[in-house]
């Protein structure tokens, strides 16, 4: 497997768009600040969420008034990441596709995308699920666990830059 990302790496980094990338300085830096800009909009929004099933934030608010404001603009700026991701990766493969830091952060991309749609889909459902007493327990476990995997996420991107192959 690591031969066959070798392999992709060395091809991907000898195209004339990695090359563009690579030779024009202000490429990359503008790729970084649209993917932190991004990734604020992204981990903000999810939190509001989170905070709202903990009673933090808007307590008055039906839960789902709060998720039909906050989660939408998620998936539009998902799509504007994964394009700046991927255009980072074409300027400089090694640094991603041979580092286990950036599969660990996919990882819990996906678990933060199928948490999300989750919570979505049920609030917008079931407006009050989790304001039940009966129910506030699961729904706090949820918020827990979408907090943990979006700070998980925000790391593993922080980290790649720290744990690249030599
Ligand atoms: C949608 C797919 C995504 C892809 C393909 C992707 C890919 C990348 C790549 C290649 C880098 C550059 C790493 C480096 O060279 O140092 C990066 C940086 C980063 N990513 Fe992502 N990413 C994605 C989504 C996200 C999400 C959803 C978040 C957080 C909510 C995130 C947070 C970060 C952070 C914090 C950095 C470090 C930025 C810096 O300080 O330069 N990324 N990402």
């Amino acid at each position: 497997m690591e031969a066959l990302l070798t392999g992709f790496s060395k091809w991907l980094a000898a195209t004339s768009l990695s090359h563009i990338i690579q030779s024009v300085t202000w490429i990359i830096p503008t790729l970084q600040t649209i993917h932190i800009l991004c990734v604020a909009i992204a981990f903000s929004s999810a939190v509001m969420v989170d905070l709202r099933i903990f009673r933090l934030f808007e307590r008055d608010e039906p839960l789902s008034d709060v998720a039909r404001r906050f989660l939408p603009p998620i998936w539009p700026v998902l799509v504007i990441l994964l394009i700046t991701g991927s255009l980072l990766i074409i300027g400089e493969p090694r640094r991603s596709l041979l580092n286990t830091t950036f599969y660990l952060k996919m990882a819990l991309l996906i678990v933060a995308i199928l948490l999300t749609a989750t919570l979505q889909r049920t609030a917008l459902a079931s407006p009050g699920l989790f304001d039940d007493r009966s129910r506030r327990l699961s729904g706090q476990l949820l918020a827990t666990l979408s907090i943990l995997v979006w700070c998980g996420i925000l790391f593993a991107g922080r980290w790649i830059a720290y744990t690249q192959a030599g």
